[in-house]
């Protein structure tokens, strides 16, 4: 067939653009412009109902001559699509509970983000401790199959090789990982180009020095690091104080329940006749706990998150200066995990002395503060055990709420208060992915 150079014009357009054009037919007044592959790849359907995936479509356009042919075609292939699309390549290091949900989700929104906001997100990597999954054209719902069959071993070094022979740019490396190992490898994601989010909370609870160092790193690269599910999963806590802190709100003071096993363990306690260990076994079997519980009751975790506060109102704490109530009692501290529990129901006379303390219509919360001279860099962080009213904000947590009060001078003695949901991987995957589009739409 002949092609007139106009529409062959039109063709290496469409080309360009990534559209590809498999058949063309030229005869009398009609143009018939075939092509295949309508995949995420291009972004350009011919015809605004049809977004069937990898199916023919096609469109004909009536012209009296080739020149005019050009008007229907540019006006139907790019007016309607004049954004420039952004293409967002994404390594997600970790694919347990919250790193598979959050595979899953962006994979379910990749159409609808790509239309609204212009951005197409491509997991061009996926990786748990041993093995590692590439594709530079992004992952598909079949990841979990494609990974068990095709992961190999990997080092870190792999994925920044791969990313640069296939010239991947807008990327970010996502930590969902509980390793303190994996953190060692965030300096060198940045200087090979990447944005770092993580919902690990180890990168921002080592030391003071190294914390430095990473912010230092990313100022010197250009590069972001995003963790807003570090303290309080999915809500919207730590931009909330980045941004009063950032903007000369003197924040004065922070209180709250930041752990939702132990929210739901002293909010069932308090309200209940059953023994603790009864609602710790409870607990358990839902899932709310780690797998060794004293991993919770140790107070460690509800530590780490208060310290990841603290620096953001630059405080240079360290781990160690926190005074942490560890409510495990001594003697089942060196026990293993088998025979902590088998000895579960001797940590019940510890808590039914408080309870017992209990004046009506208070109840116990374990809570995190930060006082002080938060301003001049004099601060006490630490957690503990506490009588509150059951009629204040937190005495009326419920299930295994979060929830955070933020005093700061403008606002007295009224604080600000964010709560809700404050675990579990559908809400922390989601904060995650709100880090991605944060990093995205830039
Ligand atoms: N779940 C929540 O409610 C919640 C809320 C806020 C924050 N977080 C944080 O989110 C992170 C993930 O939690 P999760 O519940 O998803 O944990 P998880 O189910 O145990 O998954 C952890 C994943 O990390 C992988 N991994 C471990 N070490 C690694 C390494 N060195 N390099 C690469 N991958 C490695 C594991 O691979 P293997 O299977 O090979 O070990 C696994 O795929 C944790 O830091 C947690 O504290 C969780």
């Amino acid at each position: 067939m002949k092609i007139h150079p106009i529409i062959n014009k039109i063709i290496n357009v469409l080309r360009l653009k990534e559209i590809n054009t498999t058949s063309l037919s030229n005869n009398a007044n009609r143009l018939t412009l075939s092509s295949l592959g309508m995949s995420n790849h291009t972004g350009i359907y011919p015809h605004s109902n049809n977004r069937t995936l990898q199916a023919p479509a096609y469109e004909i356009i009536r012209f009296r001559n080739p020149v005019s042919a050009l008007k229907p075609i540019h006006k139907s292939h790019f007016q309607q699509k004049t954004h420039k699309v952004k293409t967002i390549h994404i390594a997600i290091f970790g694919i347990g509970n919250v790193g598979g949900t959050l595979i899953d989700q962006v994979l379910a929104s990749i159409v609808d983000i790509e239309e609204k906001k212009h951005i197409r997100l491509k997991i061009f990597a996926i990786a748990n401790s041993s093995r590692l999954l590439l594709d530079k054209n992004g992952m598909d719902t079949d990841w979990h199959e494609k990974f068990n069959s095709e992961g190999r071993p990997y080092e870190v070094q792999n994925v920044v090789d791969f990313a640069r022979f296939h010239h991947l740019d807008n990327l970010i490396a996502i930590d969902n990982t509980a390793s303190a190992q994996f953190v060692q490898n965030y300096l060198q994601l940045v200087q090979q180009g990447f944005h770092l989010i993580s919902s690990n909370k180890i990168g921002n609870t080592m030391s003071y020095d190294f914390y430095q160092e990473l912010r230092h790193i990313l100022k010197k690269h250009h590069r972001d690091y995003l963790y807003e599910t570090n303290v309080g999963a999915g809500l919207p806590l730590i931009d909330t104080i980045k941004l009063l802190h950032l903007s000369g709100e003197k924040i004065t003071a922070i209180k709250g329940v930041f752990s939702g096993s132990l929210s739901y363990l002293f909010n069932t306690y308090s309200i209940s006749d059953r023994p603790f260990s009864s609602i710790l076994t409870a607990a358990i079997d839902h899932g709310y706990t780690e797998p060794d519980p004293r991993e919770d009751l140790s107070g460690n975790d509800v530590a780490r998150k208060l310290l990841i506060l603290a620096r953001e109102l630059d405080l240079k704490s360290e781990l160690s200066e926190i005074n942490i109530l560890n409510l495990i009692p001594e003697a089942m501290r060196p026990l293993s995990t088998i025979e902590f529990m088998h000895h579960i129901e001797e940590v019940n006379f510890h808590f039914k002395k408080q309870k017992d303390e209990l004046l009506p219509g208070e109840v116990l919360r374990y809570i995190g503060e930060i006082t002080g001279d938060i301003q001049n860099g004099k601060s006490q962080l630490k957690t503990d055990l506490v009588k509150v009213s059951a009629s204040s904000p937190l005495g009326q947590l419920s299930g295994s709420d979060s929830l955070f009060e933020i005093y700061t001078e403008s606002y007295g003695t009224n604080p600000i208060i964010i709560r809700g949901a404050g675990a579990g991987a559908a809400v922390t995957a989601r904060g995650v992915f709100g880090d991605i589009l944060r990093i995205a739409t830039k």
